[in-house]
């Protein structure tokens, strides 16, 4: 038989439903997959992107399904073009790049876009414009404020030695663009030395060792030069650059003019973290210092922006702001408030995420209840269904068995009128002779015969004279002259009535219900029985019956 799929369906309802709650079990033991993957392409380690990563990790507990995935190419720039293919190749939902110099991402960037991954860069720009969104802040303006900060304090005079940012990284362009550009407006200002680090405090110690010895080159001693600035691309280099000058003096005592504690320095990034640029700049080690935001949490908030499809800006410029001695305490009292409420959030999210792991252990027992449940349901469906249909089956057997027994009966009936009519027409073709008078003995004998063969097959309904004269090797006429010339009555009589004298013995002595009772004693069918027992004792079965 051909089902179609809905007859199918239908017919199984209950695979659906423990199809449902396995779906439900599994959602329920994976619903902490999460729902945006953000691979992170850091060009190097410190302290600057250690915040960073903190503020975006963070982030995510304020938007839950969120993923970070972060990779450091420590100044590594084939490593960084690795690792954005490695995360793009990973299916990354986003990619937030921070490159290490311009002119040498593009590949990498155009690998990820090409796959469909929308990619941020953040405080550096690859040189490219296949990039998403931009977010960092304005370079050029933070050079240009610490340019025209430098001449503010010095009147509009003085020599200034650079240390430049990491060589090709925009930042260290912008910056060294911005500064010179403000310079550039004072004729009496000058830049008297430059070098480029690699935004590491050695390096700008290195650089300033370096500007210093060429300056002494050139001027045999530096007992009569002047230097009113340094400005360091980052806060740490600056310092870098102040430690090589105290060093210097230290060891060329009277070989130079210089006094470190006259000089300006100033640097980027002004961190509020222990050893940062603002605890230098309170301390009097640098000057001043200009804010370079982190911001990890309007980074994310771009990031999921452009995710969810909602509208953002595809440059976005952070603002920034100087940090002197006079503002720099207040600005780490205030940090250490935020950081306070981090460690706060912090120890929250802790708690949370413990609540929920026991939330999610409750929902996979929950689930697993249901599952149960359901099998349960599903299995006394089943059962409940099987018995309905057994009940039926048996109701319609019953039925059948019912006509079935009338049928029998009216055969049976009409087998034995059959018989009857078959002994009177052979009393009336040739009518029994008187009982012959043959001894007693013979009679009895015949008789016994008789009984036994009948008592042989009592049980058989289908018992016909015939079968018994076969069996007495005599013809059925003979048979019927013989017993009813011994008995007065016809074999089929004296057969049922035989019959309905067992039966009776039966129903009194045994246990047996009617019907069994009606089988015992070759009846077929019991509703016959009990009419034929009816006519011959003049009462039901169920009157003698010891199992009634
Ligand atoms: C951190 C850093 C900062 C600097 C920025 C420029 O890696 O070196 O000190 O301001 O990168 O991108």
């Amino acid at each position: 038989m051909k089902y179609s799929f809905i007859q199918f369906l239908r017919r199984y309802r209950f695979i659906h439903l423990l199809a449902m709650s396995v779906v439900l079990l599994l959602s329920a033991c994976s619903s902490d997959t999460a729902s945006y993957v953000i691979g992170v392409s850091q060009c190097s380690e410190d302290s600057w992107r250690t915040k960073l990563k903190a503020e975006l990790e963070q982030s995510t507990y304020f938007n839950e399904g969120v993923k970070l995935e972060v990779r450091s190419a420590d100044d590594n720039i084939e490593e960084q073009r690795r690792q954005i293919r490695e995360l793009a190749d990973m299916g990354v939902d986003l990619l937030i790049v921070s490159p290490q110099q311009t002119g040498n991402l593009g590949d990498a960037i155009s690998y990820a876009r090409e796959r469909n991954i929308p990619v941020i860069l953040f405080d550096r720009k690859s040189g490219a414009d296949n990039y998403t969104a931009f977010m960092g802040a304005d370079n050029y303006l933070i050079g240009q404020m610490l340019g025209e900060y430098a001449a503010g304090q010095l009147g509009g005079k003085g020599n200034i030695v650079e240390i430049g940012g990491e060589h090709g990284s925009s930042p260290a362009i912008d910056r060294h663009n911005g500064f010179n550009d403000a310079i550039a407006r004072y004729p009496d200002m000058h830049i008297i030395g430059f070098a480029e680090g690699d935004w590491k405090q050695p390096s700008g110690k290195q650089a300033m060792m370096h500007i210093l010895d060429s300056l002494q080159m050139i001027n045999g001693n530096l007992s009569n030069t002047k230097l009113d600035c340094v400005f360091g691309g980052n806060d740490r280099m600056a310092f870098g650059a102040r430690q090589a000058l105290e060093n210097y003096i230290l060891c060329h005592p009277g070989n130079t003019g210089l006094n470190p504690g006259n000089i300006l320095y100033l640097g980027v990034d002004a961190l509020p973290t222990p050893g940062g640029g603002i605890e230098k700049v309170r301390d009097g080690w640098l000057t001043v210092s200009a804010i370079y935001p982190t911001h990890g949490d309007e980074l994310m908030a771009l990031a999921l922006n452009i995710l969810k499809g909602t509208s953002y800006d595809k440059e976005t410029m952070m603002e920034t702001s100087l940090v002197t001695q006079a503002n720099a305490n207040v600005l780490l009292m205030q940090h250490k408030e935020v950081e306070r409420q981090s460690n706060y959030i912090k120890r929250m999210h802790t708690r949370v995420d413990s609540v929920l792991s026991v939330v999610g252990l409750q929902r996979i027992v929950m689930f697993i209840i249901i599952f149960m449940t359901a099998v349960l349901a599903c299995y006394t469906v089943l059962v409940v269904r099987a018995l309905r249909t057994k009940h039926r089956l048996n109701k319609q057997l019953r039925q059948k068995n019912e006509e079935l027994n009338n049928e029998k009966a009216v055969v049976e009936h009409q087998r034995d009128e059959l018989e009857e009519q078959r002994d009177k027409l052979l009393d009336a073709v040739s009518p029994t002779e008187e009982p012959v008078s043959v001894e007693t003995e013979v009679r009895n004998q015949f008789m016994d015969r008789f009984l036994e063969c009948l008592d042989r097959h009592i049980d058989d309904s289908d018992l016909s004279v015939e079968d018994i004269g076969e069996e007495m090797g005599i013809s059925r006429v003979q048979l019927y002259r013989k017993v009813k010339a011994t008995t007065g009555k016809t074999p089929v009589e004296i057969i049922r009535e035989e019959r309905l004298r067992r039966a009776k013995i039966l129903l009194v002595d045994s246990s047996l219900s009617i019907s069994e009772v009606a089988y015992r004693v070759g009846f077929s069918a019991p509703s016959y029985f009990t009419k034929c027992y009816r006519d011959y004792y003049g009462k039901a079965p169920s009157e003698n019956n010891k199992a009634d």
